[in-house]
């Protein structure tokens, strides 16, 4: 302190104007910005001038004096209540760091302060954090900070401009809701961690994590802040839809289902035949027994045709296009079986059947102990038959099912996003479905729950 004062009084010597150093002024400001140097000066000078200047604070050094009040970048207000005065720069450059005086000018020698101004980029920082979520999904970003500013203002603004982080804040401690946004502070173990929820891709971007200090610049660190479609992690709104097998009899008409996400709506909807959906070929394009009806309510195609052709058996694909990478379609294994029975042949026949089942069970009464084993095997026969029936009585049924089913999808479809969020193993998933093309979510959906 003594070196300090000697120095200063050598420089007084020098100047023939310093008298007296008052504590050193710390300022910073932002390249590009304005920055407020502010002096404190003694009662009774409240008329006298004053002054900012450079370096040596020679004749050609002063910037301002507070008989003009404003001069290039420099603008000067005395507050002659606070006795003090204050000099604002603008337009800050890295150039304008350094050393500067404020004075007061009396007869004789000046009364002087140091200040050092800093000036530093208006960007942050050297690296960011980075975070993945996706979209209508939520991501947690962590903010640590030094212990010592438990008690001080924090917030987080977006971009990568500090300059105007608090201005621009999105959200700040406080004000710990806004919207989509929470803020929770935990002064124990030192960081913030602000929430967002119902991310959209828009959300995407650097963030800074501010924390507001009363005197210096505001200490940041950033986050940078990825949210990627959903398309690419959740198939959701696929979550009913499975690979089905249905069947059709020659020369009927013959109605099939497919449901495709809501948001595809306005999408071109397709159905294309073939053992592979990458190289199937488009039927209602090419065949006009085949007509596809949107339903864009229950978000469906119905499948028309008109008659059935034994060469219809085959396997289809019915999608929409978009960007969807895996559940693009929905698998049908269509078979068709000849048209033996009429209808009333059909009935003819089930009472035949019916008879004969009564025939047996008398005959199975009668001879049950000497030749029981036979007779239990046509048994067994006739009701194979009858659960054949069965079977594509219940394939009409499925359709029906996946209609509820379709709108339903969504919050189910939200609980398996969410779950994967919670997991965090969307990849593993997502290669499920790459590996076997007939698994679709809804198997996956199973395979989270039973995570
Ligand atoms: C400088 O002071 C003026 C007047 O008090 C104020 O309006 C302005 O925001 C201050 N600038 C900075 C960078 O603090
Ligand atoms: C930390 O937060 C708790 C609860 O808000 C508060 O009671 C406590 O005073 C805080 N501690 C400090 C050091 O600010
Ligand atoms: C269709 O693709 C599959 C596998 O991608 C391939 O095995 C098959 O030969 C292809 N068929 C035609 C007709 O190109
Ligand atoms: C889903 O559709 C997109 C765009 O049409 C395509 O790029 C992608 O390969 C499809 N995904 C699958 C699994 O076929």
């Amino acid at each position: 302190m003594w070196s300090l004062q000697s120095q200063l009084f050598t420089l007084c010597i020098a100047l023939s104007c310093v008298t007296s150093a008052a504590g050193l002024i710390h300022v910073s400001g932002y390249e590009g910005r304005e920055v407020n140097v502010s002096c404190g000066y003694g009662e009774g000078y409240e008329s006298y001038e004053k002054y900012l200047c450079k370096n040596d604070c020679g004749n050609d050094d002063v910037l301002i004096t507070t008989t003009e009040t404003k001069k290039n970048k420099y603008s000067i207000y005395d507050d002659k209540k606070k006795r003090v005065f204050t000099t604002t720069i603008s337009d800050l450059s890295l150039k304008d760091a350094g050393k500067y005086w404020c004075g007061v000018t009396r007869n004789g020698k000046d009364i002087y302060t140091e200040v050092k101004l800093e000036v530093v980029q208006d960007s942050c920082c050297d690296r960011s954090t980075k975070v993945q979520s996706h979209e209508t999904g939520s991501v947690s970003i962590s903010c640590p900070y030094d212990s010592k500013y438990q008690n001080n203002l924090k917030y987080i603004c977006r971009g990568n401009q500090p300059s105007t982080c608090l201005q621009q804040a999105t959200i700040t401690s406080d004000r710990k809701r806004n919207g989509e946004l929470r803020l929770d502070d935990d002064n124990e173990s030192s960081k913030f961690t602000v929430t967002i929820t119902g991310l959209t891709q828009k959300d995407s971007g650097l963030y800074l994590c501010g924390v507001h200090r009363s005197t210096g610049l505001d200490v940041f660190s950033a986050v940078e802040l990825e949210v990627k479609a959903q398309t690419s992690l959740c198939f959701t709104e696929w979550c009913c839809v499975k690979s089905k097998q249905l069947s059709g009899i020659v020369g009927r008409p013959f109605t099939m289902l497919c449901p495709y996400p809501p948001q595809h709506g306005d999408n071109r909807k397709f159905l294309c035949k073939g053992d592979h959906r990458n190289n199937c070929t488009d039927v209602v394009t090419s065949q006009s027994r085949f007509t596809l009806q949107d339903d864009v309510p229950s978000s469906s195609i119905w499948v028309t045709i008109t008659e059935l052709k034994a060469g219809d058996a085959a396997t289809y694909w019915c999608g929409s296009d978009s960007q969807w990478s895996v559940g693009n379609y929905t698998k049908i294994q269509l078979s068709v079986d000849a048209a033996l029975f009429h209808p009333v042949v059909f009935i003819v026949l089930a009472v035949l059947l019916i008879l004969i089942f009564a025939l047996v069970m008398v005959y199975k009464y009668k001879c049950y102990k000497a030749r029981g084993a036979g007779v239990s095997m046509n048994m067994n026969k006739t009701k194979a038959a009858e659960a054949e029936e069965v079977i594509s009585v219940s394939d009409i049924y499925e359709n029906q099912d996946v209609v509820a089913c379709s709108k339903q999808g969504t919050s189910k479809a939200q609980s398996t996003c969410n779950h994967y969020d919670d997991a965090g193993e969307d990849q593993s998933v997502y290669q499920n479905f790459d590996i076997t093309e007939e698994i679709y979510c809804n198997q996956a959906y199973t395979t989270a729950n039973k995570r």
